[in-house]
């Protein structure tokens, strides 16, 4: 038995489309929707070049056409530690394949989306780029890397890269490749699977033109005894037009606390009302460090800068033997106030210090609203990050940011950050989802959505915490859905209220036979949460429950996830 997979569709094997245009495959691997975003921007441009582009996520092209596909621009992010997006692992698989065929005649480029603060930056972009070319195909453009402010960097690259397939001359194919000239292919109809979302019409907000918005509400979710904080917050669209769906995240440009910039202005020594020449503008230093450099989390560049000048053995040590784990670990929850403070004697200008620092990141919180039940307004659903370190209380930047000082009637500045592989499935199938803790939020989303459509598919919930007594967060909410039979299952695993822990993945165990039969009926499966422990666990239940209900071996199961997978029936949204 295997789901009803859609078979991974082909790009394009003729070079001209019905109306003769030629045609581009753009493809992008993705995680949060970021690089499917810039992979639109690139479809718009090829389109003003006269190309008919066929866009579509990595997993759905099949590199054994892709020689024949001619032109490949490739879109792709990173995702953790220099790992491939979950919708270009399998396209990664089969081409890092020993056996993978030849891509002499393909003409293509890569743009690798990334942030610097990981070792692996841009580490799947680079990879894809590198196997490309050793596979023979012929690279008409340099990739580009892009660190998180990657706007003007992927603008730049679209523009050149665009224009450089426009020129790959025809007549040049090398012999081997057997692609006829362009009048004489047989017209036939782009296969890539289209985008299945009808693209949403551009907000004019934007991460870099985010919409002034208003917290309507600003709660805690979670008992007072609880080892955790989580708040629920009401952001009011107001008129600004913003539209979204279930699944989406929304960006929150958040601001930095004014007693660490205070101090960190202090231990530079200057007065407080210094004025610096920041990006050609000239602004106060507050300004700066309050709006738009990160001073919780360093850069690289700033932990080199201060172990190259300290006298600090440790930190001289661990950058010296490279040991990036160690590394990690002693950077743990220092901020740029601890690192400067590492050797009291080091004395730094705020343009030196301020020239090592990143630009302040926006932060993506999954929606956990639906359009239909809550019009107008976004909620948030986060655990506020709070712990001691030194002498000093500390924070998440955002997440504190929003608890402490973003109360009823505050302005926050947001804008959506689109999710197109992770929706709620159609009205009349089965959806499966696993959110313990804040993951419930996207499900959440999906529950009032399918309720308010009158969606006939089934629901089946997977969540879980600590303690029901302090940590069942929406229990009122979740009840009301079973007992109007949105959900239809709901498994609780509240993991310290027993003797032993009982995680999701265990109650995905015990129902194993049921959760086979779903997926066999076409049930969609979604993850959302922690990425590291709890994805990782669940992902390996799965495999295991596939092949013990259906008689399986280990790579049979595996396969038959993957199939999941490819047909977009497996999806997740993790951090
Ligand atoms: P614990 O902290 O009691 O170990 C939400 O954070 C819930 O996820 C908590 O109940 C937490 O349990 C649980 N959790 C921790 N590690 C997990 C893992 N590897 N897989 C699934 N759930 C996990």
């Amino acid at each position: 038995t295997s789901p009803t997979a859609v078979p991974a569709s082909a790009p394009n094997g003729a070079e001209a489309s019905p109306g003769g245009a030629v045609t581009l495959q753009i493809v992008y691997g993705s995680q949060t929707g970021t690089a499917e975003s810039v992979a639109e921007q690139i479809e718009d441009l090829a389109r003003q070049h006269g190309f008919e582009p066929v866009r579509c996520d990595l997993d759905a092209l099949d590199i054994t056409a892709l020689s024949a596909a001619r032109r490949l621009l490739v879109v792709t992010s990173t995702y953790g530690e220099g790992e491939m997006p979950d919708n270009a692992e399998l396209f990664w698989q089969a081409l890092a394949a020993p056996d993978a065929p030849r891509l002499d005649g393909l003409y293509y480029g890569v743009l690798a989306l990334g942030d610097s603060i990981y070792d692996g930056f841009c580490q799947a972009g680079k990879n894809i780029d590198n196997r490309l070319a050793e596979l023979g195909a012929t690279r008409v453009v340099d990739r580009v890397d892009c660190d998180v402010d990657f706007e003007d960097a992927s603008a730049e690259w679209i523009s050149r890269a665009v224009p450089a397939l426009a020129s790959v001359d025809d007549a040049a194919t090398p012999a081997d490749v057997a692609a006829p000239p362009t009048e004489q292919v047989a017209p036939e109809q782009p296969t890539a699977t289209p985008a299945k979302a009808p693209r949403r019409p551009k907000s004019k907000w934007t991460r870099k033109n985010p919409y002034p918005a208003t917290v309507v509400a600003n709660t805690v979710l979670s008992a007072p005894h609880s080892e955790k904080e989580v708040r629920h917050l009401v952001i009011s669209l107001g008129d600004s037009g913003i539209e979204y769906a279930p699944g989406d995240g929304i960006g929150i440009t958040p601001v930095n606390d004014a007693e660490l910039v205070d101090r960190v202005i202090a231990r530079l020594g200057v007065p407080p009302d210094t004025v610096i020449a920041d990006r050609k503008s000239e602004r106060s230093l507050r300004d700066a460090l309050t709006h738009h450099y990160e001073i919780s989390t360093p850069s690289k560049y700033l932990v080199e800068y201060i172990a190259a000048r300290s006298q600090d053995a440790e930190l001289t040590h661990l950058i010296a033997t490279g040991d990036h784990e160690a590394l990690d670990a002693w950077l743990w929850g220092k901020d740029v106030l601890d690192l400067l403070d590492i050797d009291p004697t080091l004395t730094i200008t705020p343009d030196e210090l301020l020239a090592e620092l990143r630009p302040l990141q926006h932060r993506v919180y999954s929606i956990s609203s639906s359009p239909l039940a809550h019009p107008g307004t976004v909620h948030i659903t986060m655990t506020t990050v709070r712990y001691r370190s030194g002498d000093r209380q500390r924070g998440g930047v955002c997440s504190t940011y929003l608890a402490d000082r973003r109360t009823e009637g505050s302005q926050v500045d947001v804008f959506i950050s689109a999710n197109n592989s992770f929706r709620p499935p159609a009205d009349e199938a089965r959806a499966i989802m696993i959110g313990p803790g804040t993951g419930i939020a996207p499900f959440r989303s999906f529950l009032h959505e399918r309720a308010a459509r009158g969606a006939r598919g089934a629901n089946w919930l997977f969540f879980g915490d600590q303690h029901r007594d302090r940590d069942f967060i929406y229990a009122d909410e979740v009840d009301a859905f079973v007992a109007d039979g949105v959900l239809d299952r709901l498994d609780l695993a509240f993991s310290r209220d027993q003797e032993h822990k009982v995680y999701v993945q265990d109650r995905m165990r015990e129902n194993g036979a049921d959760l086979f039969t779903w997926l066999e009926d076409g049930a969609h499966l979604y993850v959302c949460g922690d990425a590291t422990r709890m994805a990782r666990d669940v992902d390996t239940a799965l495999v295991e429950i596939v092949a013990e209900h259906g008689a399986m071996s280990a790579d049979a199961a595996k396969d038959y996830v993957d199939n999941l997978k490819r047909a977009k029936r497996y999806a997740r949204d993790v951090y």
